[in-house]
């Protein structure tokens, strides 16, 4: 009701839910409290400046392109979550299957790489997580989640934005800062069928003052784009990514990260668990491990806890 940014009275709120003053007054708080920003206009109502615009089944499915819609199984739209890679390992358990999508409004526990916290308020960001599932284990998955990255530059880019970039693994980069990450989580036989669920988080319009530990940026200056376009063309990008995936393997997308490589020939620094190493970023093996020249000698490191910093 407060999403058009149009002024509302409480009562009007109330009558249209059937719900006591009271209880308006609760959920009101409740936005409140997740950083929605609903200005009180006293003796007349509520509004949020501006407007907002929620998540929406059929702007999502309009900007879908035709080869994804059948794709899609499942596009389960929430509210407010713990994550939505949680949400999607429950569905496994239940037998749900590739092509199930889910997308929140909020994440209480969004999660990123390396144990870290992704900042998830409420109707800001995109926060979504769809299921595959894999024949043939964790081999066959080699390199998917830079592939996923090539995939979501590809979906910002579509609305005309440019300096869009990679940090490997799968930080997507826009101007320098981080815009967005990729959290791939497998469940499953390692070695036989094995259902991943692919988390994926676009910084859309995120406040000031958001508590995150590194340079961010987000797509919020960039009016071409809206948060359910955005989704839409992820989905599109996503879903035959995943469909083909068995048979391109990461060989077929390496070239487009490289091309969006925003270290290569830089000097770096991997964080591995045991050590510190440093070296000229030199690009990525066909399983998407990062290539580090050394002292003249390329080496390759790959897996889950390394991370890279960038050496001016
Ligand atoms: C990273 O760069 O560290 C990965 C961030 C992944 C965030 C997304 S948001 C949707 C999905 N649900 C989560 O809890 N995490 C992923």
């Amino acid at each position: 009701m407060l999403a058009d940014g149009e002024l509302i009275s409480g009562a009007v709120i109330g009558e249209q839910l059937g719900i006591s003053r009271t209880a308006v007054w609760n959920h009101l708080n409740q936005l409140q409290d997740w950083g929605v920003p609903v200005k009180k206009i006293k003796g007349r109502g509520y509004c949020i400046e501006g407007g907002m615009e929620l998540l929406s089944r059929q702007r999502i499915t309009e900007a879908l392109s035709p080869g994804s819609k059948t794709l899609l199984r499942e596009l389960h739209l929430l509210d407010h979550v713990d994550s939505t890679n949680t949400i999607a390992r429950r569905q496994i358990e239940n037998r749900v299957g590739s092509g199930y999508v889910c997308m929140a409004e909020m994440q209480t526990q969004g999660r990123g790489r390396l144990g870290r916290q992704w900042v998830s308020p409420f109707g800001r960001n995109m926060y979504l997580s769809a299921i595959w599932e894999f024949q043939g284990g964790a081999v066959v998955l080699e390199g998917l989640s830079l592939a996923v990255g090539v995939a979501m530059c590809r979906a910002i880019e579509s609305f005309g934005v440019e300096d869009v970039m990679l940090k490997w693994p799968n930080d997507i980069l826009l101007g320098g800062r981080k815009v967005g990450g990729i959290l791939l989580e497998m469940l499953g036989d390692p070695v036989g069928c094995c259902q991943v669920v692919i988390g994926i988080g676009i910084n859309f319009a995120m406040p000031e003052e958001a508590a995150i530990d590194q340079p961010w940026s987000d797509l919020g200056g960039h009016k071409t784009v809206t948060r359910n376009a955005l989704a839409g063309r992820v989905l599109s990008e996503l879903l035959p990514l995943l469909s083909g995936y068995a048979d391109t393997g990461f060989q077929y997308y390496k070239p487009e990260w490289e091309g969006y490589d925003a270290h290569h020939g830089k000097k770096v620094q991997l964080l591995t668990p045991g050590k510190v190493v440093e070296g000229i970023a030199s690009g990525v093996s066909d399983s998407g491990a990062i290539c580090l020249e050394i002292d003249g000698k390329r080496s390759f490191f790959s897996g889950g806890e390394i991370s890279l910093r960038s050496l001016v």
